[in-house]
């Protein structure tokens, strides 16, 4: 957790960093019982009802991100603990990254910054590439950062579509019903769902055929919405062209048939990570935590 969301909580409240303490469960039979908040970054393991049972005077849980998908948050709402994520402050932050990642992904720029690095510039020229100019753009899952992404590429000149549960109203670009009609339509998808069970494997080996030899695959969202073994072999035999990953199915894992990839460009869950965005959220944390136990409820419950 960052330094400031620290400081400023341990100058409102009693504060644990339980990543230190050296045998967790012990603390958490000895004092769980005093626990009243949870600041929790979204990486950082799951918050189970196992662990909320250890907690019973739990009343919030504030997470350092947007996604949820690592809170049980039926078992939360069964013991009415409030959640709160730090939406609105990373949408336009991460939607930058998306469209940077795909530009990278399309017109090969890693690749070509290590090829430079390795000295072959003078031997020869860089490959011709891949383009964005007249591809056909899928978002998947149109919420705040999947808006804020087509806002950016509408200005780009990009022809639009997207998938989601439901049409929605005072959308410019058609919405596609299923996820295989929508990656038939186009030849990039960008997917920016939420993760957990409802969108485990949207993306299988099915889409990936109906997207086609030209199809590039963005994933900043998270890694288990896509079949990754399914994604590793279409990239491999040629199926899509290209992807380019922010997360991982088992993060911090990246297997290495991926890292051997030539056509895939892959980041650390690197989105959200600039110091003012980052700072941004911290900020939110710890409004949330403060306006909670100050009884003013929370600001950004999800
Ligand atoms: C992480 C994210 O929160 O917001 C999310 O859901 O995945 C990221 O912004 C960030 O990497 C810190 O955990």
């Amino acid at each position: 957790m960052l330094q400031s969301v620290q400081s400023a909580l341990a100058d409102r409240f009693a504060l644990t960093r339980l990543w230190n303490e050296p045998v967790g469960d012990n603390w958490l039979a000895e004092h769980g019982g005093k626990v009243r908040g949870l600041a929790v970054s979204t990486l950082a393991g799951r918050i189970d009802a196992g662990l909320l049972h250890r907690l019973p005077a739990l009343e919030i849980i504030a997470s350092f991100g947007v996604g949820t998908d690592n809170i049980d948050l039926a078992a939360a709402r069964a013991r009415r603990i409030t959640v709160t994520n730090t939406a609105g402050t990373l949408d336009d932050e991460v939607a930058d990254f998306t469209v940077g990642l795909l530009i990278a992904t399309l017109r090969r720029i890693p690749q070509a910054d290590a090829w430079l690095r390795a000295g072959n510039w003078r031997h020869g020229s860089f490959p011709l590439t891949s383009t964005l100019r007249g591809r056909k753009v899928g978002v998947v899952g149109l919420g705040a950062i999947g808006k804020a992404v087509a806002r950016r590429l509408e200005a780009f000149g990009i022809e639009l579509a997207y998938h989601g549960r439901q049409r929605q109203e005072g959308v410019a670009f058609p919405w596609h019903p299923s996820i295989t009609a929508l990656a038939k339509a186009c030849d990039t998808l960008i997917v920016v769902v939420p993760g957990g069970g409802e969108t485990r494997h949207l993306i299988d080996g099915q889409v990936l055929a109906a997207l086609g030899a030209n199809g590039v695959l963005i994933n900043i969202a998270r890694g288990s919405v896509v079949d990754q073994p399914a994604l590793i072999a279409a990239l491999a035999t040629g199926t899509i062209l290209a992807a380019g990953l922010d997360v991982f199915a088992d993060e911090p894992d990246v297997p290495d048939a991926l890292l051997k990839l030539p056509n895939a460009v892959l980041l650390p869950h690197v989105g959200s990570g600039s110091m003012v965005t980052r700072e941004a959220m911290g900020a939110c944390v710890v409004a949330n935590l403060v306006s909670w136990f100050d009884g003013k409820g929370a600001l950004t419950p999800v």
